[in-house]
């Protein structure tokens, strides 16, 4: 097929939810295909899943906080050209600046593992256990210049059990991650999901 849509992959780990893409990606009718994955790791999972699967990997390393903007703009850059139309973060452990927002306006998925606006930032499972919540999940959204802020695409709920730690809730929160980005990336790219503003419809539902 060629005219699935070309998404870029950023990651930064062992790259579990690309890997998930990546197979969904291999199946015959899926929207979208991964054109490029860039990470700011050499050598990590994610690079090597890169490698595995015959998809260009790239490394844009991390230049330091003062120089963000030219760390995204490059990321911007590997990203058109590979063709990129959707940048698919997943995993990615850097905070993007302005700018990317402004190249890929409503083009950026992020996946994050609790239900926003509850529990932004890197240490979202330990931090929702820490509080004692009964329920938390997993939250697919659109990037804004806000980190773990944009508009909500799709949430789904995992119960913490009694005895959790962090290791077994986060297991069973990539479990539904590796489901749901496969299936909200599918529906991006085919055009199902609108966003105004805050609020995002699924044409259909
Ligand atoms: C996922 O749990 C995701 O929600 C968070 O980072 C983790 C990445 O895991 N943003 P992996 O590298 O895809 O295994």
């Amino acid at each position: 097929m060629t005219d699935r849509i070309p998404i870029a992959v950023l990651a930064s780990g062992s790259g579990t939810n690309l890997g998930a893409i990546l197979e969904a990606a291999s199946q015959p009718g899926y929207p979208a295909r991964v054109a490029v994955i860039i990470s700011d790791r050499p050598g990590c999972g994610a690079l090597q899943r890169a490698e595995a699967a015959g998809v260009p990997g790239r490394v844009v390393s991390w230049p330091g906080a003062s120089e963000r903007d030219a760390f995204t703009a490059e990321l911007c850059d590997v990203a058109d050209a590979h063709g990129a139309e959707i940048m698919v973060l997943a995993g990615f452990m850097r905070i993007l600046a302005p700018v990317a927002i402004r190249r890929f306006p409503n083009r950026i998925l992020n996946i994050h593992p609790a239900l926003l606006p509850a529990f932004p930032g890197a240490h979202a499972v330990a931090d929702a256990l820490a509080h004692g919540v009964k329920v938390s999940g997993v939250t697919v959204h659109v990037v804004d210049e806000e980190v773990d802020h944009g508009p909500i695409v799709f949430q789904e709920a995992v119960p913490v059990l009694p005895g959790d730690t962090e290791e077994t809730l986060h297991a069973r929160i990539q479990a539904v991650e590796h489901t749901a980005y496969p299936m909200v990336i599918d529906a991006f790219a085919r055009g199902l999901v609108t966003v105004d503003g805050r609020i995002v419809t699924w044409v259909g539902a």
